[in-house]
């Protein structure tokens, strides 16, 4: 079986890992000629001609669980499947660093950092936990992981979905018809939903005017599905209390970005859940030995939906 691989970052630690999981396996940095001859590709951040040159190979997998960056995610279309990773080692992350951005806003840290800037000792009224709901744009691998880990840490979670969900202890939206519901309900915004056509700029001033007063805002998906200057208009304005970024639409975030010094934007450079070779080597194998078996494999990507 040949096995082409484009993986512009750490490609011999790729190589090795994929080599120890599919041991029967050529797997051969991506050329050309042999991505003529490939079985299957497994791609970061492909180049226009990658896709295209894949003539002959059964899959594509992605080397992240958001395809965005697949140049066109139809030009596979009725040709090759493309296959994104399913948590292979996020969610967990996700969990964590979500979990930190609430508890961070919830319990006031920055407020009491700031307090303690200024050597004052002054506890703050504590808000009942009910009416600190936390809304999850995205109920999908990582969106429902996060949910239940909010569960757990006894906060009222919801989510916004295409299609509604059924997770025991959590609202579920469902649609562009209940998106405005969802927001006025939402204290706490997590966006964990992927970049696609419907997504791109979703979180424009109107859809984050329906916060409540107060609300921030999480984005750990993908940048453009904010629109920067509502984001930071609605901050300066003072309805937004703050956010916390881990992704942006330039990458990395530009040193002149307003974001970077931001007195209530706290920005991590999209390290939120990295994508983890040992557990993403070892998912990819075992999906391609499924498909060689002639079963199903999740994580297939809809290439009308564009996830
Ligand atoms: N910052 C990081 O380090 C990092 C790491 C990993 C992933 N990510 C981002 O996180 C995203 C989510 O990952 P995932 O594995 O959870 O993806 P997923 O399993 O495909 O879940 C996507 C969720 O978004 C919902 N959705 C998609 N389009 C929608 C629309 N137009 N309206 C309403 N809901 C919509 C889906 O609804 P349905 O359930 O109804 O289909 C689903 O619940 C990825 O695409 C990626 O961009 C970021």
């Amino acid at each position: 079986m040949k096995i082409v691989l484009y993986a512009p970052n750490d490609a011999a630690g790729w190589t090795a890992a994929l080599r120890h999981a599919l041991p029967q396996a050529e797997i051969e940095p991506w050329s050309p000629e042999r991505a003529a001859a490939a079985d299957y590709a497994i791609v970061w951040r492909p180049s226009p001609d990658v896709v295209p040159s894949l003539r002959r190979a059964k899959a594509i997998f992605n080397l992240g669980a958001g395809v965005d960056a697949i140049p066109d995610v139809t030009a596979a279309e009725g040709r090759v499947p493309l296959i994104r990773l399913d948590d292979a080692g996020m969610a967990e992350q996700m969990v964590e660093y979500v979990c930190h951005a609430a508890l961070r806003c919830y319990r006031e840290f920055d407020a009491y950092a700031e307090q303690q800037r200024r050597a004052l000792w002054q506890p703050r009224p504590r808000e009942p936990k009910r009416g600190f709901a936390i809304g999850i744009l995205g109920a999908g691998v990582l969106g429902s992981a996060v949910a239940d880990a909010l569960v757990g840490l006894r906060f009222t979670v919801r989510t916004w979905s295409r299609m509604r969900k059924a997770l025991p202890g959590i609202a579920s939206f469902a649609g562009m018809p209940e998106l405005a519901a969802f927001l006025a309900g939402t204290r706490l915004l997590v966006c964990l939903l992927p970049l696609t056509r419907e997504t791109r700029n979703l979180l424009d001033r109107a859809r984050l005017s329906l916060l409540p007063r107060g609300a921030c805002v999480v984005n750990v998906a993908r940048g453009p599905v904010v629109v920067d200057a509502d984001l930071l208009s609605l901050l300066d304005d003072g309805h937004l209390a703050g956010a916390i970024l881990d992704v942006f639409r330039d990458e990395p975030l530009p040193p002149e970005h307003p974001f970077w010094h931001h007195p209530r934007v706290v920005v991590t450079p999209h390290v939120s859940a990295v994508t983890l070779i040992q557990e993403s080597a070892e998912q990819i194998a075992d999906k391609i030995r499924r498909l060689e078996a002639g079963l199903a494999v999740a994580g297939v990507v809809d290439p009308v939906l564009g996830y």
